[in-house]
């Protein structure tokens, strides 16, 4: 979200271990998405498993704009969207770039209405982060897309047709658009290069659940055979990796001992791998996981890729375990080249940290000294709260904003696991 809200701080008083048990919910990277693909049914569709955080008020406040009635159930977590017959074919400006997955009601609202115009996003701090392969991927299904004013407009009087199109990078968020946009275009759609991300096959199964017809989920070539009309459904929330991955990494980085009820060590390969090889033990229990460390971390080398590689969004963790670990390490950032903005604030910590191109050279310090520091995005944000825990005295993260965007009440639940955090 933009604008900082009074007293939006984390403090944090250094020195715990965490240990104790935490339970993931839904990812907020797939909720997001799913509310947006509603707008492909006329009627109610209900979402499950739905995280209680700033971004989904932000989808549920577009949505209600263009003529849905969405309704918000926190003790269950449940949504339900009631889509109209014609919805409203505008996204704001002032909400769209309070999140960058407002830019997923581009694909269903062309598709639906011959028509859309959607406000180019802002979202993180993170790096550029174009929307290219979107707008090609729409002509490519036939429609006018261009962007004009600070709007994408699309346009398709007579509907969407079926293409081959291929992607220069296999981009989450085109592929999801494009995804959704071809569901109810006529003929076959493939989509080659296309994202893996767990989210993405969550989307593509939400989709089937409402009457489409999708192959090749979850691998490089989906096809989609276009459908005149798609209806309501409820779906379940797949748990968030990225939050899961957070508590991981937060256990190894605190010496600590964290049970992560609703991890799936399965969505998490690569990032359980890394662990191992910094001295973590790492085992799955009946619903989750469990991550435990004894000693100080040794130090790791990374590369960040699309999935199933190191995921971009837990880069900020890992550089925080390598700059409190043994040895020296290099982390290389392939998906966004502002990701790095979170060092700068780490170096003010008393990080040793050498940025170069898309690569940080990092030497390990045993710990770092707290200090005030400025949360630049969800994931950074939530790796200074942990850097908090691992200084010497108190750390103030600014922006605290940012960490409600993906995190629901991650002041409590560290405090619940013995840190001294509190908000201000
Ligand atoms: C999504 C996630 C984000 C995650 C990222 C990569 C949401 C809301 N966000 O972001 O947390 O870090 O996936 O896993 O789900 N690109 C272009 N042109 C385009 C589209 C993308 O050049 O048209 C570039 C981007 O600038 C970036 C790279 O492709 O360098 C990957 O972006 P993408 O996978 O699209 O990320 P998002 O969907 O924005």
């Amino acid at each position: 979200m933009s604008g900082t809200a009074p007293n939006d701080s984390f403090h944090i008083e250094g020195g715990a271990r965490l240990i104790g048990e935490v339970t993931v919910t839904g990812a907020k990277n797939s909720a997001l998405k799913l509310m947006a693909a509603s707008l492909l049914a006329v009627g109610k569709t209900t979402i499950l498993n739905v995280p209680d955080i700033a971004d989904v008020e932000i989808m549920s406040e577009l949505l209600t704009r263009l003529g849905c009635t969405v309704e918000f159930e926190r003790t269950t977590h449940a949504v339900t969207i009631d889509v109209p017959e014609v919805p409203g074919s505008r996204a704001d400006y002032d909400l769209v770039r309070k999140m960058r997955a407002s830019i997923n009601v581009l694909g269903p609202l062309v598709t639906r209405l011959g028509h859309a115009e959607v406000a180019l996003p802002g979202g993180d701090a993170i790096g550029s982060r174009g929307l290219d392969f979107h707008i090609q991927g729409l002509r490519d299904l036939g429609a006018e897309a261009h962007s004009e004013h600070g709007y994408v407009i699309a346009i398709a009087p007579n509907g969407l047709r079926g293409a081959d199109i291929t992607l220069d990078f296999p981009s989450v968020g085109a592929t999801e658009n494009l995804m959704t946009a071809a569901v109810l275009a006529e003929g076959i759609t493939t989509i080659d290069n296309a994202a893996r991300e767990p989210d993405v096959v969550d989307l593509g199964e939400f989709l089937v659940a409402m009457g489409a017809k999708i192959e090749g989920l979850g691998t490089p070539l989906i096809t989609i055979e276009g459908v005149k009309k798609l209806n309501p459904t409820t779906h379940a929330t797949l748990c968030d990796r990225i939050v899961a991955g957070t508590w991981a990494f937060a256990a190894a980085i605190t010496q600590g001992d964290l049970t992560i009820h609703g991890a799936r060590a399965e969505h998490m390969e690569i990032p359980l791998e890394k662990l191992v090889a910094a001295g973590a033990v790492v085992t799955t229990t009946a619903d989750g996981i469990r991550v435990r460390m004894d000693q100080r971390p040794q130090a790791v080398d990374v590369a960040t890729l699309p999935y199933p590689g190191f995921p971009t969004d837990l880069q900020p963790l890992i550089i925080l375990l390598n700059a409190i670990a043994k040895g020296t390490s290099m982390v290389t950032e392939n998906v966004f080249e502002g990701r790095f903005m979170f060092v700068n604030e780490l170096v003010r910590l008393g990080a040793q940290i050498k940025v170069d191109g898309h690569h940080a050279a990092i030497t390990g310090v045993e710990k770092l000294s707290g200090a005030p520091v400025m949360a630049t995005d969800i994931r950074a944000g939530a790796g200074l709260v942990l850097a908090g825990l691992v200084s010497d005295g108190e750390t103030i993260v600014e922006a605290g904003y940012h960490i409600d965007r993906g995190y629901p009440g991650f002041a409590h639940t560290l405090a619940d696991l013995g840190a001294k955090v509190w908000r201000e």
